[in-house]
């Protein structure tokens, strides 16, 4: 993982609506870790297209060599992976211990070999991100989990996972993909309840499912898999979709500072609930096939004040909650955040305010902002992904100079974000 301490450094636009131009959204980061897990189930070598150039690819296909996985490298976004017939059983601690996406790896692994030790999961934190869901449905399964200092292991029953019926308690999407492709190696009928719908879920099944895999139910909430061999993979390529949370920050940035900014390459379905908010706020938007158009104008009716509460897909993602919330700072009147998805994800509000904002905290799930209110450009520092994105787009729109720090964090998800900027008429520099 990159992290290089750079910083970006970018002289603010004063409130002024004033980016104009195109962004090309890139493979989705979310869908690019369970096409590169299901290399695992694949008899034969998979191809991935349109994988995105970020750090977490990186990550993960530090996670697979080391299990016996050989990845050849096509173009800069295509991927030929080959699992062996025998794999490690252990996932590399260093690299699993940053990458809370590594998770979904422990399940194909457990159903390949009988057996899989890692450590505690990581990733951004943005709450308390436990993982009872996987080991829960792991145990119906028939394995035995032991938890030690650093990490787990787990091993099957003697006849190998056998299927059962999975009752998930929240809905969760790398639960729901994990245990969708752990089933296809279990004896039996799996039916897994209260499943995730998120559009990555659904393309990883639809892989699945032109691989050979028995699989009903995708997009609904009870999702029945039959256990069978390995799939076959041959022709099938697996094509990462358009990011629609790089997409979505894109649109918000547009309504936030941009003239008229165009993404291109996304997939306008999976953002309504973006769409729908920025709409209703009062931001101007058209919808082309793959490119979405937000439009600012030279003298901009002021945005309105809006409540979001964040919801699984369909509903507005928590991925952008940060980002609307800088937006709300601009907007007339008093906004209402609700995170249901997350208890942390609403300390980056603490810098808002520092910079300027109106903004109170209630609870860990609540906020409100009062704006508008200018924001004053200082030094911060991404604590994650998404807050470290908010930054930025705060930056762009404060008066003066702001120094974003630790942007590794930010690089993790959102691939070339300084030049994307810089193309779109930001004054930005990444420092070293
Ligand atoms: N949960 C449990 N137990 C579990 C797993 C999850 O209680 O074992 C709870 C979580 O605490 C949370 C809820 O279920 O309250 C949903 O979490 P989920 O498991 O769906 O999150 P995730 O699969 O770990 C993925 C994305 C996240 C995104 C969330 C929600 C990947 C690799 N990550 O995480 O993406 O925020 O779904 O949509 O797909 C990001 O891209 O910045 C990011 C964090």
């Amino acid at each position: 993982m990159n992290k290089d301490g750079s910083k970006f450094i970018i002289q603010g636009l004063a409130g002024k609506r004033r980016l104009v131009g195109r962004v090309r959204i890139n493979g989705a980061k979310n869908d690019a870790l369970p096409a590169l897990a299901a290399s695992l189930l694949c008899r034969d070598r998979l191809e991935i297209e349109n994988l995105p150039i970020i750090d977490d690819v990186t990550s993960m296909l530090d996670l697979l060599t080391p299990l016996g996985v050989t990845v050849k490298k096509i173009t800069a976004r295509q991927f030929e992976l080959k699992a062996p017939t025998k794999i490690s059983t252990k996932l590399h601690s260093d690299v699993a211990k940053h990458l809370r996406g590594a998770v979904i790896l422990t399940g194909p692994i457990l159903g390949r070999e009988g057996e899989v030790t890692f450590p505690h999961p990581g990733g951004c934190v943005i709450g308390a991100r436990p993982i009872d869901a996987f080991l829960d449905g792991f145990r119906v399964m028939g394995a035995t989990v032991r938890e030690f200092a650093t990490g787990y292991h787990l091993r099957a029953p003697p006849g190998g996972l056998r299927g059962g019926e999975i009752f998930f308690k929240n809905q969760t999407v790398t639960g729901t993909e994990t245990l969708m492709m752990t089933a296809l190696l279990a004896r039996g009928r799996t039916v897994l309840k209260n499943c995730a719908s998120e559009p990555e879920v659904i393309n990883l099944g639809h892989f699945l499912i032109r691989a050979g895999a028995a699989i009903r139910g995708l997009g609904s909430s009870t999702i029945e898999v039959t256990g069978g061999a390995r799939l076959r993979s041959g022709q099938h390529h697996y094509r990462v979709i358009p990011d629609r949370i790089e997409a979505g920050s894109f649109l918000i940035l547009g309504a936030l500072a941009g003239r008229v900014v165009t993404i291109t390459h996304c997939e306008p379905t999976h953002l309504e609930a973006v769409i729908n908010l920025l709409k209703s706020m009062g931001a101007i938007i058209t919808i082309d096939r793959h490119t979405v158009t937000v439009r600012g104008g030279v003298a901009p009716r002021p945005l309105r004040a809006i409540n979001v509460t964040t919801h699984e897909y369909p509903g507005f993602p928590t991925d952008l909650q940060a980002l609307v919330g800088v937006l709300l700072t601009q907007a007339t009147g008093e906004s209402l955040i609700f995170e249901t998805i997350f208890e942390g994800r609403l300390s980056y509000l603490h810098i808002l305010k520092e910079m300027g904002a109106t903004v109170t905290v209630h609870d860990p799930h609540r906020a409100t902002i009062l704006g508008p209110t200018p924001l004053n450009g200082r030094h911060v520092y991404s604590p994650d992904l998404r807050a470290g994105l908010a930054y930025i787009l705060a930056a762009i729109v404060a008066q003066g100079e702001t120094v974003v720090h630790n942007v590794h964090y930010v690089e993790r998800g959102y691939e070339r974000v300084e030049e994307h900027l810089r193309a779109l008429g930001v004054d930005i520099v990444k420092v070293p």
